[in-house]
């Protein structure tokens, strides 16, 4: 029987948004994120006549087909193996949430695709081949918090594992404020933002925010970990408004939920944000505050579906 592998979403705390390199999909900044419990993807490949991707159950034709198929001819050409694949993958988000992560995919398939050919490789070794298919999928490999060194060519950019047991108190509140697919891809976001005049400057910021959050982390610091993740995602969307033309993947509703975390901050209820390429915001808490920062946000948005998350394992295969 075919092996289902697993991978878990992970969310960045000091962003990627930048390439070096669009085809090998180098970095021009390391990263750091959580891996999340809640969301993962598992994905099996078996033989096929034809190549085939299914997504929860149904026949994908198009562009994420195409997608997975020339992420997979690039793997088949590095080992040199052959063959038609039938590829099935079941994304675990709740809802249609619009939240799914092209990071759990992607490790979730380089994962399948070593298992069907039998070939054993290492975190880091699989940690480069996932970022072949999506940069932020090279850290779902590993649970906990990871980093992914920039490093400056195929063989040293890859991710490896900061904690991946972390003791930290850390909860993500993942808020649900809009389900629409985004306009911008995050590839193309990325190419736009490098014409804002503060991009460079966020390079250099970006640097000096991971060094600091790697020591907030061993710290065991939720505060420091809290603003850091806040500052970051802002310079981020900053070079978003800033590039020429400016743009952002803010809605109205983005506005009034970062300015309910700083209420709310200014209530005592200590919490913190980030957003990635979406509307949606993801809420860094404690589990003493969740109550409290789920009950303002239900009643402040109606309808909002508020996923709590927390640390979420590294790849695995499940049989
Ligand atoms: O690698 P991609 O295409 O999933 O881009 C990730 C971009 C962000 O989620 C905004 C930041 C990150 O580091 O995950």
């Amino acid at each position: 029987m075919e092996k289902t592998v697993r991978a878990h979403t992970n969310i960045a705390l000091i962003k990627y948004w930048g390439k070096a390199d669009s085809g090998l999909r180098l970095p021009l900044m390391s990263s750091l994120s959580m891996t999340i419990d809640k969301f993962y993807t598992d994905t099996k490949i078996s033989d096929s006549t034809e190549n085939q991707f299914w997504l929860n159950g149904v026949k994908q034709n198009g562009p994420s087909s195409n997608r997975v198929f020339s992420f997979l001819k690039i793997l088949q050409s590095k080992f040199a193996v052959t063959g038609k694949l039938k590829v099935e993958s079941y994304n675990h988000v709740p809802t249609a949430a619009g939240l799914a992560s092209s990071s759990s995919a992607f490790a979730a398939l380089a994962g399948a695709f070593c298992v069907h050919y039998g070939i054993n490789l290492s975190p880091v070794e699989l940690s480069r081949l996932a970022r072949l298919g999506s940069g932020s999928a090279s850290r779902s490999i590993y649970g906990g918090f990871a980093i992914w060194q920039k490093g400056n060519d195929d063989e040293s950019s890859y991710a490896y594992a900061l904690d991946e047991k972390p003791d930290v108190d850390l909860q993500l509140l993942v808020v649900e404020l809009n389900n629409r697919q985004k306009d911008l891809s995050s590839t193309q976001g990325m190419k736009q933002a490098q014409t804002s005049p503060f991009f460079m400057p966020w390079i250099a910021r970006n640097q000096i925010e991971l060094e600091q959050m790697i020591n907030a982390i061993k710290a065991n610091d939720f505060s420091t970990i809290g603003s850091l993740a806040e500052l970051n995602a802002c310079e981020m969307h900053a070079v978003n408004l800033t590039a020429q033309p400016g743009f952002t993947y803010f809605e109205p509703a983005t506005i009034k939920a970062i300015k309910l975390v700083a209420d709310l901050r200014r209530l005592g209820i200590e919490c913190y944000f980030t957003i990635d390429a979406g509307p949606n915001i993801k809420i860094l808490s404690q589990l003493k505050n969740v109550k409290d920062i789920t009950n303002r946000f239900v009643s402040e948005f109606h309808n909002v579906n508020i996923i709590n998350a927390s640390f979420g394992p590294g790849i695995s295969c499940l049989n």
